[in-house]
């Protein structure tokens, strides 16, 4: 099973990134997106992050066109059609990932492994859309993609042992680690992560501290790189408030039950640092 050319769905923050360090470790990359300016805006990241490679003498000019001749953009899912694995990274949302899964099915070829960036969903429910079960994965990056080593990589329950190799051979490739898990809601990096950033919501909304003084402890006191309520910020407020309400409904224990506050900023449009204001002001 051979991995040589991908297809990345989605062009946002986690999609671009991913189609960046795909294409910096040798693959071939389609790049796709249903809107014209998110491929833009997705390419533009990508341009800028291998500048600041370059300014910093990481890669050579010459390596950085390289890496950019290694991209290029699709606007259909059709286009699966010509690639060995797709990464899905749609927005967190089970009716969009089974319809584009549902797609990717048709589409592209019989060898091809279908996988999942989401963040908690049931990988099971996203490859029982396909007619290819055997071969959907979950393959989980994290925020900011060109910086984080790991890939946490999801068994669904029909998952082919070859493909799990096969894509474990891909996360070493792209130069990051691969950590097997199994199939349960947020699968163990959001099932720890999400509940602390949560209990960090609860201590400002029972008025424990203010934000500064509960990223200050989390950053000084456990040597956490961002505070709770900065990184919640950074991974986006509604992204967070969807994750817990995935814990919440999967295992149906109320220590899950996302903090009324975090509920108010969602419905506020106050998503973080993608829309200027989260809890903390970006404008
Ligand atoms: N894209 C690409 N590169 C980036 C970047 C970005 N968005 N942000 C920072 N970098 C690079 C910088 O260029 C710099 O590179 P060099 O070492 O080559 O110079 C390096 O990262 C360090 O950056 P800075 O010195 O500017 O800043 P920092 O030391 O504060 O690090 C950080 C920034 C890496 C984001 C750090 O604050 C951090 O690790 N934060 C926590 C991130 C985290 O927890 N991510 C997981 C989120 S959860 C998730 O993703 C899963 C989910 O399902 C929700």
């Amino acid at each position: 099973m051979e991995i040589k050319k991908v297809m990345v769905v989605g062009a946002g923050q986690m999609g671009s990134g991913i189609a960046q360090v795909c294409a910096q470790a040798g693959y071939q990359v389609l790049l796709n997106d249903v809107k014209e300016e998110s491929l833009a805006r997705g390419f533009s990241i990508i341009e800028k992050n291998l500048s600041r490679q370059v300014s910093k003498e990481k890669i050579r000019e010459d390596e950085k066109v390289l890496i950019l001749s290694r991209l290029e953009k699709s606007s259909s899912l059709q286009d699966a059609e010509q690639v060995d694995i797709v990464i899905e990274a749609a927005v967190e949302n089970m009716e969009i990932k089974t319809k584009i899964f549902g797609e990717l099915d048709q589409f592209a070829p019989s060898h091809a492994i279908l996988a999942s960036n989401t963040s908690s969903l049931p990988i099971t429910e996203i490859a029982a859309a396909t007619s290819r079960p055997e071969k959907v994965i979950g393959m989980h990056f994290m925020n900011p993609v060109p910086v984080m080593k790991l890939v946490e990589i999801i068994r669904g329950l029909a998952t082919d042992d070859e493909v799990y190799q096969a894509v474990e051979v891909m996360t070493n490739t792209l130069k990051k680690v691969p950590v097997e898990v199994n199939d349960f809601p947020g699968f163990v990096s959001n099932r720890i992560l999400m509940p602390m950033i949560n209990e960090a919501i609860y201590t400002l909304y029972e008025g424990v501290a203010t934000k500064e003084a509960i990223d200050e402890v989390m950053k000084l006191g456990m040597n956490h790189p961002m505070g709770p309520l900065t990184l919640a910020d950074f991974i986006g407020l509604d992204t967070c408030l969807y994750i817990m309400e995935t814990l919440h409904d999967g295992f149906g224990d109320d220590k899950y039950r996302p903090c009324p506050l975090l509920r108010k900023y969602v419905k506020a449009g106050w998503l973080g640092k993608k829309t200027g204001r989260g809890f903390y002001n970006y404008q």
